[in-house]
């Protein structure tokens, strides 16, 4: 009989939301161990004589230092494998063009992880489905999972749960203004398995297409108070009540050739004091985006105001980032 393939972290519907919910509540608990100077041993061997490939096409900062960082925290070697490092690719800067299969089965074959960030969700896909080790999915032009285990450590922590199940997050509202991507997407999927309500506004054809709805909404399959999605193009009638405003770029990356044309489609959808104001956000309203942030979509008053969870969530990254690899490395998917 053959023996099953690992588990892989490619996009938040992987996990249930009993997983979701201990993965977030362990990135809350190793980064109070791990602040408070006495990491445990088992936390920081975890990964020992264990290396994680980082095979990364596109840029980054935060993924790429909280994954780094996490790694050496559990004791392994992080690897990191830029475009132009290894075969992989078809760019013309790298015209020897090892397909996905070949580098997925050597790479595995000496590694104990593959972190991979790629354009279309189809190369990770690809590269776990050939995989014999976990493969984590650092951005698909479909989805952010590490970024968004990091947005539940922040919301959980801003928002500390009452009670009930899960995180304890139930009835809080999350408005989405901006372009529908793949940072929305896991993000969407992870309010439906919480109970969290997430409105979203982005400008006509910039919405969330069919087969992406149907992935999120799908997120409530056996979950016993499912968060709602609703959509609108008025960045008002998503702002009214919520607890929590969200953006992300209006470009990301390799759209780079639609700047124009994407600057003017978004026009009135920056988040500023007044927008949220006039959209009714509930009075301790607060602002979250993964970063890279561009002026054009949230203003600075509102950016570097105390309600801006930015820089703590762009922290729990790395809380994320060692909760995951607990969970999928060390613990081989049995979260
Ligand atoms: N939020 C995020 O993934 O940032 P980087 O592109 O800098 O990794
Ligand atoms: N939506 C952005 C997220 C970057 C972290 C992009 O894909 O470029």
């Amino acid at each position: 009989q053959a023996t099953p393939g690992p588990r892989h972290l490619l996009s938040i519907g992987d996990l249930t939301p009993n997983e979701f919910t201990t993965l977030v509540r362990n990135a809350a608990a190793r980064k109070q161990v791990v602040k408070e100077g006495q990491p445990p041993v088992w936390l920081t061997t975890g990964l020992s004589n264990k290396t994680v490939a980082m095979m990364f096409s596109k840029r980054s900062t935060r993924t790429r230092v909280s994954t780094e960082a996490a790694v050496t925290l559990l004791g392994g070697h992080p690897m990191f494998l830029g475009r132009d490092d290894i075969q992989l690719g078809v760019s013309l800067l790298n015209p020897v063009n090892e397909s996905l299969y070949d580098t997925s089965v050597v790479i595995s074959s000496m590694t104990s992880c593959m972190v991979a960030r790629v354009g279309p969700h189809s190369d990770v896909a690809n590269l776990a489905e050939h995989s014999t080790v976990p493969v984590i999915n650092a951005l698909s032009d479909d989805f952010h999972p590490l970024q968004i285990i990091a947005d539940f450590l922040t919301i959980h922590e801003t928002f500390p749960s009452s009670s009930g199940p899960g995180l304890g997050l139930n009835g809080l509202k999350v408005a989405w203004i901006g372009d529908s991507n793949n940072v929305l997407f896991d993000l969407a999927t992870a309010c439906v398995k919480m109970g969290v309500d997430i409105s979203v506004a982005s400008p006509k054809g910039y919405g969330i297409p069919d087969p992406m709805r149907h992935v999120i909404t799908s997120a409530a399959n056996g979950v016993d108070s499912p968060g709602k999605l609703s959509e609108t193009t008025v960045p008002e009638e998503a702002i009214r009540d919520a607890d929590i405003l969200v953006t992300d770029t209006w470009i990301s990356m390799g759209q780079e050739d639609e700047k124009r044309k994407r600057l003017d489609a978004f026009a009135g959808y920056q988040i500023t004091n007044e927008l949220a104001k006039r959209g009714g956000a509930k009075e301790g309203w607060k602002f979250m985006h993964c970063l890279p942030r561009h002026p054009e979509e949230v203003a600075d008053e509102v950016f570097y105001s105390p309600r801006s969870l930015v820089f703590p969530e762009a922290e729990n990254r790395l809380w994320a980032a060692v909760a995951a690899l607990e969970g999928f490395v060390v613990n081989k998917g049995n979260i």
